[in-house]
């Protein structure tokens, strides 16, 4: 597989030159106070305990959000989140990064509520330039609304890799060579929220919220980012190493290739990729090139 090389990506210059002027250690506190605003729902959203956790709530009124002060450009980012647990039927905790703008672009985890003790399913999505429709659904291999789960976007110039507690569920390679946009040129914001979908969400929309069990409460911790953040202009990258970040040229080694297969065998539930009805024109061009 061809590999980038930094000559044809002129910011890594920059990236790896500041590294040197710089080491602004992004999120590495995990302080929800010092990375993050409440921007949607007023008090439905919380910071607690001195900015080590972090509550999103939904009731009959309103749902709720965050979004980081930070936009990233490149970056390993963590967050534990604890999903509504009981009946969360009709609900959707949103995770993503995203820019802004017509031609945005975007890497998305959805968490769809269901029935007291019947699964979740995790949607994810990746839009480049403005477009999207590559949504993959998987279920999880334990219930994620029991415990905190780590659930990580790591994103570089090579690759996007969706992990839930360090297994990778699903991989974005660049593909520009066979003509497929890959973000990399806006800066995105991390962003999440709770609100009612019961229009889709839910076998299909089939299953209503049910009112009775609001408010609806998903919780976040543990967020650590090792990052390139855009600050005044400039790009700096920031890691625990900071004259090191393997993680902007790391892809998948063999065991994460053979844990991404078993979670595609056993737990998908949706493929874009293979869905003909939707693409009876044929598929998408970055399907060939997805295991
Ligand atoms: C919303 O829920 C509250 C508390 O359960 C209830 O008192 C109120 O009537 C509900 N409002 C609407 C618009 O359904
Ligand atoms: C909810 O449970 C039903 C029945 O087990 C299942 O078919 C569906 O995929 C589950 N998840 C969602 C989000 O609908």
């Amino acid at each position: 597989m061809a590999s980038v090389s930094l000559t044809n990506v002129p910011f890594l210059l920059v990236i790896s030159l500041s590294i040197f002027i710089s080491s602004i250690i992004v999120g590495s506190a995990n302080n929800f106070y010092k990375d993050f605003d409440i921007n949607w729902g007023d008090y439905r959203g919380k910071i607690l305990n001195h900015g080590e956790l972090l509550t999103l709530s939904l009731d009959n009124i309103s749902g709720s959000g965050f979004q980081s002060k930070e936009e990233y450009l490149f970056g390993k980012i963590d967050m534990q989140l604890k999903l509504v647990s009981g009946n969360s039927a009709g609900t959707v905790t949103a995770y993503y990064l995203s820019s802004a703008g017509p031609t945005r672009d975007e890497i998305d985890f959805e968490f769809l509520g269901n029935l007291s003790g019947q699964p979740y399913i995790v949607h994810t999505n990746v839009y480049t330039q403005g477009k999207g429709e590559r949504e993959q659904q998987f279920y999880l291999w334990f219930d994620p609304t029991t415990d905190f789960h780590t659930y990580s976007v790591h994103w570089n110039p090579l690759t996007i890799v969706f992990s839930v507690d360090n297994i990778p569920i699903r991989v974005f390679k660049n593909l520009e060579s066979i003509g497929v946009a890959f973000p990399k040129h806006q800066p995105m914001k991390l962003y999440s929220s709770i609100w009612n979908a019961d229009e889709w969400a839910t076998r299909g929309g089939l299953v209503k919220i049910d009112w009775t069990y609001a408010p609806f409460i998903a919780s976040y911790r543990g967020f650590s980012a090792s990052a390139c953040s855009l600050a005044s202009g400039k790009h700096f990258c920031s890691s625990s190493k900071p004259n090191y970040s393997p993680w902007l040229s790391e892809k998948l080694d063999l065991m994460g290739e053979k844990r991404l297969k078993w979670v595609q065998k056993n737990y998908m539930v949706y493929n874009y990729c293979t869905d003909t009805e939707r693409f009876p024109r044929g598929f998408p061009p970055e399907c060939k090139a997805i295991s």
